[in-house]
């Protein structure tokens, strides 16, 4: 086994603070690498800590790498030490990551610094206080220290005693240089500003609005329904059909991703986003919520064209193929939605040309010439994925249109050296072609506020709230809407009839449209934010579009839409786990 830490990686410290628990259960090697080393060969970033397994896997979460060697030393893994690492990863980390920088980077003071943290801290002194021994779980626990405080007794406590611990204090020594937190500056520095899209740290135990919000009977009937199952529970509300929100009530919309229709769905897509929706979806309606569940097919797209051509279909016989293979795998799931939908159907055009229009009208889209590759044998213009050369960074033979797979850069596909049509095996030629772009930058600021207003105080994940971040801390750019292709809701703008709007513009309307398929009233739904609560489940991949470009069409369109409230979004196993399975993907 070998383990890679850097110097003045915050990461490290508690990783190497781990391996000295465990030691003498395995052969470890420990290397300090800097911190621009690529340890893990098929990670587009440097990564450290990284533990790389005898088997040749590598594990690059710094709370899966502690838990490893936490399983090594021979303890058992506890419900309340899992339940302190979990919140050591999503509350304490992102809160200490902020202070740390406010402290280090900006050399902030006092409340400013503290200001961020002070809920994580005083979560874990009041934790502290409540035990009998100096540690948070077990007898010997190695969540890392946060900056004690004078005021908060049994943190400063805890922390003395763990600092005095052997294990720790080489790990100090290894990883700060006798500089304490300033050697954290170089990796801080690196770090994005943390922002008003930093969520507050909270507890792991419900929250006190929570608890305030609860009577005791409804905690008597909780605590009846734990021992005696469901059966015990009031009766589910009566379903409406359809349901409708009602005013004066909690009205909860939940949708999943919409999937794709190139495949059969597998665990994997259950897992990204649809669990856990239905787990929330049952939730909210045992919490007597009124709840409407949705999902559906996602038709347009590449995907299905590629799909079709490989079975010699056409795309909407693909579509009405694989529709009814994911809506059976679903059923077969029990899984609770109340509709399962599809996007290609007209009032997915009419909604689609509707939000258009209106943006149009109100000059939020802009045109420009693209250069793109078209292949004249096949008469098409070419999408990425067609596409296939000559790598113009490492020459590698197979690049893709969109992006190396040797060498992981991003390629635009006109610059493909001896480009290829993948479909006939010819040379496409470049061809200038008119195209449509949603102004973002001129939208950008409405975005903001209506993030400043949506984002404190609500249920989208940290993940989420990064990647919108560093979305807004590059800049906006303005954004292609249409494409050279058939399949697909049609433009309606003169000139444009050849093009349709490019799958990711319309795929988030597509909520709104499965919705008008099941009800003539779905604007009181989808027109609603004043008494509609939105939760949207998905893949960390699609946060960009439901985070910020669906937001953006929908201020810009003006017709006061229902925006998301909570924006749950899944990570990638690795994400999860820290267990990296190969590149394949
Ligand atoms: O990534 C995907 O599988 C997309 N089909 C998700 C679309 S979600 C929504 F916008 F339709
Ligand atoms: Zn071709």
């Amino acid at each position: 086994m070998r383990l890679f830490v850097s110097e003045g990686s915050p990461g490290s410290l508690p990783v190497l603070a781990a391996a000295g628990r465990a030691q003498g259960r395995a052969e470890l090697r420990i290397s300090t690498v800097g911190p621009e080393e690529r340890v893990v060969p098929f990670l587009t970033q440097p990564k450290v800590p990284v533990l790389q397994l005898d088997s040749g896997n590598y594990l690059f979460s710094t709370s899966a790498i502690c838990r490893y060697f936490f399983l090594l030393s021979g303890w058992e893994q506890d419900d309340l030490t899992n339940q302190w690492l979990e919140w050591e990863v999503t509350e304490l980390q992102p809160a200490l990551s902020a202070a740390l920088y406010y402290l280090v980077v900006q050399g902030k003071k006092g409340e400013d610094v503290l200001g961020p943290v002070r809920g994580a801290l005083i979560h874990i002194d009041n934790s502290l206080s409540r035990r009998s021994c100096p540690f948070l779980a077990g007898s010997a626990d190695y969540l890392f220290s946060p900056m004690p405080t004078e005021e908060l007794g049994a943190l400063h406590s805890w922390f003395q005693t763990l600092s005095s611990q052997e294990p720790c204090q080489r790990a100090a020594e290894t990883v700060l240089k006798q500089q304490g937190v300033l050697a954290l500056r170089p990796y801080l520095q690196k770090q994005l500003q943390p922002s008003f899209l930093e969520g507050k740290a909270v507890s792991n135990e419900p929250e006190e609005e929570e608890l305030a919000t609860l009577s005791e009977e409804e905690i008597a009937v909780a605590v009846t329904a734990w021992e005696k199952g469901l059966g015990s529970l009031p009766p589910l509300r009566p379903k409406q059909t359809p349901v409708l929100p009602v005013a004066g009530e909690r009205n909860v919309l939940i949708t999943s991703a919409l999937p794709y229709v190139n495949n059969v769905p597998h665990l994997g897509n259950i897992i990204g986003c649809v669990l856990s929706a239905d787990v929330f979806a049952r939730y909210s309606r045992l919490r007597q919520w009124n709840t409407l569940y949705l999902c559906g097919t996602d038709e347009y797209g590449t995907a299905t064209e590629t799909k079709a051509m490989e079975e010699g279909l056409t795309p909407q016989e693909i579509c009405d193929k694989y529709h009814v293979i994911h809506a059976d795998i679903y059923r077969w799931f029990n899984i609770s939605f109340d509709i399962f939908g599809r996007t290609t159907t007209p009032q997915q055009t009419e909604i689609t040309q509707d939000i258009f229009q209106r943006l149009w009208n109100r000059g939020f889209v802009l045109q420009d010439t693209v250069e793109q590759l078209r292949c004249e044998s096949c008469a098409r213009f070419l999408a990425d994925r067609f596409v296939e050369g000559v790598c113009p960074f490492c020459g590698y033979e197979e690049a893709r249109g969109d992006q190396c797979d040797k060498c992981g850069k991003l390629i635009n596909a006109i610059e493909l050296k001896k480009p290829q049509c993948k479909l006939c095996r010819s040379c496409p030629v470049v061809k200038s072609s008119r195209h449509l772009f949603l102004d973002l930058p001129k939208l950008e600021d409405r975005l903001e506020e209506w993030l400043g207003k949506t984002l404190p105080g609500s249920d989208w994940t940290s993940n989420a709230r990064f990647i919108i971040r560093s979305w807004l801390r590059d800049g906006l750019k303005p954004r292609c809407i249409t494409r050279d292709l058939k399949w697909g809701t049609p433009v309606p703008l003169e000139g444009f009839e050849d093009k349709v709007f490019y799958v990711w513009f319309d795929a988030t309307f597509g909520y709104l449209s499965i919705t008008a398929n099941y009800t003539d009233q779905w604007e009181r739904w989808w027109k609603n934010p004043e008494q509609v609560n939105l939760y949207q489940f998905m893949a960390k991949d699609n946060v960009p579009f439901h985070g910020l470009v669906f937001p953006c069409s929908a201020l810009g369109a003006e017709d006061n839409y229902t925006l998301v409230s909570h924006l749950i979004a899944t990570g990638t196993f690795e994400d999860l786990t820290g267990i990296v399975m190969g590149n394949e993907g």
